[in-house]
């Protein structure tokens, strides 16, 4: 096949696949976002919305994107128009690429500051300015309050962070050097899960760990809106990476033979169980400090800290958890900056060299806008919709309209576009189980999220 020769590697195995995929998925998604929305939006019944999205919806189209990857074997425009080729369809289709390619260069923007975010914090938590904080109990999360608030009043300050972020990110997707950071991931995810873990205990022992789980596992309906049920949708398809291309790209490298059902659940369940345990971690903090749970962006960095001014060798501790976010968020980084840089590349004839430059300036200089906005400024302000300043706008265009709407388009594609025997050969299921996916991803994934959204946004 002709396109075959566009991609000509692949992963080196199944277990490869799954943990780049991973690294993908895991991010600030899990540890800064996730808790900070499910504590805008009233908890418990939340994160039921949110883990019914991902059962229902992100596994059926994170399946779905994979299979058009690997069936097309190239970036995800093209890989879509050439699925769509062979099913005797317009390859027109292939415009739910640019959404993607559109919603990962928004996304970046914000993202790689917040990456930033942690990168600081790795010198205040190395340098004891938590531990100094405990020293006073009573001021303590004030002095901390105070250290975030400073920190993203700096304008100078964070835009070192994110430039030298982008700058490493540039480096590594134009160079390829992808090998020594896979290797380097390989010991710092299973690291990082085993620290949240401690840390989840330590909150336990020292924080009010009763009232985090009553408030992330009560169900409580009057607490939910429905504009909280379409975060929770636009949540399940960011913290997949889902609707942005990736899982396209990393399904273009799948060697025949693995099971995309299986490795699709496993990456799931893995980024879930991250999510779950940050907000374990958090909130018995959160609750024993008289934090509150809707202080936005800056809940993680308001609360954990707290935790580790008063932990043995928490100067240390903290240290090495803040490097593992930042290792955790340089993953995502890389993969999202990806889809730009292929884009470019593809369409406009680029090396990848110069595509990725030219893709990291445009972040980059859109990146100021959210560190303008943290810092309060004037001309971030938005009059418009919802108020609100830019980074709040760009957040709530990419997940809550750019990502459901690539969702159902997805969807429908692979549920109906696409001709079903593809889908059965590439899902390898038969009988039941099959038609339990074809149901999803006919069905129950593009009504479910035309329903949130219209309700949301007004139309119905
Ligand atoms: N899934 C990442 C997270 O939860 O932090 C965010 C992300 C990374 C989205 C990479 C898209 C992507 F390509
Ligand atoms: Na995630």
């Amino acid at each position: 096949m002709s396109t075959d020769t566009q991609v000509s590697n692949r992963w080196s195995s199944r277990y490869a696949y799954v943990l780049a995929a991973t690294g993908a998925a895991v991010g600030l998604g899990n540890i800064w976002k996730f808790p900070y929305i499910m504590g805008e939006n009233g908890g418990g019944a939340f994160v039921l919305v949110y883990l019914l999205c991902i059962l229902l919806i992100g596994i059926p189209v994170m399946m779905a994107e994979v299979i058009i990857g690997k069936r097309g074997r190239s970036t995800p425009a093209n890989a879509i128009a050439h699925v769509a080729a062979e099913s005797g369809r317009s390859t027109h289709w292939s415009l739910i690429g640019t959404i993607g390619v559109i919603a990962g260069f928004l996304i970046l923007s914000f993202y790689a500051v917040i990456a930033g975010w942690a990168a600081a914090y790795v010198f205040f938590s190395g340098s004891g300015e938590f531990s100094a904080a405990a020293a006073n109990p009573v001021t303590n999360a004030d002095v901390i309050g105070a250290l975030f608030t400073e920190l993203i009043t700096s304008v100078s300050q964070l835009m070192v962070w994110s430039t030298l972020t982008l700058i490493a990110a540039i480096y590594v997707i134009s160079k390829g050097v992808k090998k020594g950071l896979e290797t380097a991931i390989t010991y710092l995810m299973p690291a990082l899960l085993v620290l949240l873990v401690g840390i989840m205990l330590y909150s336990a022992v020292v924080g009010d760990f009763a009232a985090a789980f009553d408030f992330m596992f009560h169900v409580d309906f009057s607490q939910l809106t429905i504009e909280g049920a379409l975060v929770a949708l636009g949540h399940a398809f960011f913290t997949l990476s889902l609707a942005m291309g990736i899982m396209m790209t990393y399904g273009a490298y799948l060697p025949k033979g693995v099971s995309i059902v299986k490795t699709s659940i496993t990456i799931a369940i893995a980024d879930t169980i991250v999510a779950l345990i940050a907000g374990l971690a958090i909130y018995p903090i959160v609750f024993a400090n008289g934090l509150e749970p809707s202080a936005g962006p800056g809940l993680l960095f308001q609360s954990i800290p707290l935790a580790f001014g008063s932990m043995p060798f928490g100067d240390f501790v903290g240290t090495l958890f803040f490097i593992m976010i930042v290792f955790a968020a340089f993953t995502s980084v890389i993969a999202l900056l990806e889809s730009p840089t292929a884009y470019l590349v593809e369409r406009q004839k680029m090396s990848r060299t110069k595509a990725a430059v030219v893709a990291g300036v445009g972040i980059w200089l859109l990146s100021l806008c959210s560190i303008y906005s943290f810092a309060g400024a004037d001309w971030t302000k938005l009059s418009f919709g919802m108020g609100g300043d830019i980074f709040e706008f760009l957040d709530y265009l990419t997940a809550n309209i750019l990502l459901p709407l690539g969702g159902i388009f997805i969807s429908i594609f692979a549920g109906w576009v696409m001709k079903p025997n593809i889908l059965q050969e590439e899902l390898n299921l038969t009988g039941t189980p099959f038609a339990i996916i074809l149901i999803l991803l006919r069905f129950v994934a593009p009504i479910g999220i035309l329903l949130v959204f219209a309700n949301a946004v007004g139309l119905l």
